[in-house]
């Protein structure tokens, strides 16, 4: 299993429209995939969800008010994609946890993931770098860093970089798996010029080929909490925007080469 976070310094960034409509698009490609949502303002999924029998999520399980990871997660009508919601965020931090215990709860959490068969697991995270996103971007193996394409972007990306190599330092393995361009405007010309700078400044390695342009149908179906291929009957062209999205992500954090192998000591048991 690969589990990937998304953080910014900044809200609004488009975390949340990331996370549901890759998440969507990595089930599609056949990945079972797991999306939880780690920000206690968050909503994710909820209208994806075929049901919301339950209100507890990834809270209640981090409090250990319900340990069994199984009772948490939703299906969606997608048989791959399964969310973990936010849940009872006020309750949960009522009843506490010991900051020092996040970790252990974290591994618990990715630990049970995996053994549900899920091969990815993604985390979206609330706005800004607080403790708990630094605990989940610290749990998982991989982090997607969100940028708008605005003119401070050159400023703040090196000092993600900067925050994420301090991570490493403390005993994280947690890598970046690359720059997202977010609500790039095609027409605009100082939106072009930060993806020209921010592409001139950083190694391409570090960034994703695909940006993410800003369209209405995007702003439109995260207000409804779907992914944009499920805004309309049949999906709009921009869909295959987070398929692209998708692939590069197969290859960047080896998705495929983790099934491989899991299917190779799988054999081995055999
Ligand atoms: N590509 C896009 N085109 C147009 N609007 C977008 C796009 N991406 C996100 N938005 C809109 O911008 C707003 C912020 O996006 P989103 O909620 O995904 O950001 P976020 O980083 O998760 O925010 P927060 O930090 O508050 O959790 C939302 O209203 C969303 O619909
Ligand atoms: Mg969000």
């Amino acid at each position: 299993m690969i589990a990937i976070a998304t953080a910014s310094q900044k809200g609004g960034v488009g975390k949340t429209t990331l996370c549901i409509n890759l998440s969507y698009s990595l089930a599609k490609r056949g990945w079972s995939t797991l999306l939880v949502d780690t920000d206690p303002q968050g909503g994710v999924g909820l209208s994806l969800a075929r049901s919301t029998r339950s209100k507890l999520g990834f809270y209640d399980f981090l409090c250990g008010a319900e340990r069994d990871l199984n009772r948490l997660v939703l299906a969606t009508r997608l048989p791959e994609l399964q969310i973990l919601p936010a849940g009872q965020y006020d309750a949960a931090a009522r009843r506490g946890w010991a900051p020092q215990d996040v970790p252990t709860r974290l591994a618990d959490l990715l630990r049970a993931a995996e053994l549900r068969g899920v091969d990815c697991l993604i985390m979206d995270t609330a706005a800004g770098l607080n403790a708990m996103t630094e605990s989940v971007v610290k749990a998982c193996d991989h982090v997607i860093l969100p940028q708008q394409a605005e003119p401070l972007a050159v400023r703040s990306v090196p000092h993600m970089l900067e925050t994420l190599s301090r991570f490493r330092s403390e005993g994280a393995g947690v890598k970046v798996a690359g720059i997202l361009l977010t609500m790039v405007m095609g027409e605009s010309k100082i939106s072009q010029k930060v993806v020209n700078e921010l592409r001139t400044l950083l190694p391409p390695d570090m960034m994703f080929e695909q940006n993410v342009p800003r369209l209405n149908s995007f702003l439109e179906a995260s207000a409804m909490g779907v992914p944009v291929a499920l805004l309309k009957r049949n999906p709009p062209p921009e869909a295959l925007i987070f398929d692209q999205i998708a692939a590069e992500i197969e290859q960047r954090t080896g998705l495929v080469q983790d099934r491989e192998a899991s299917h190779s000591h799988a054999s081995l048991l055999d």
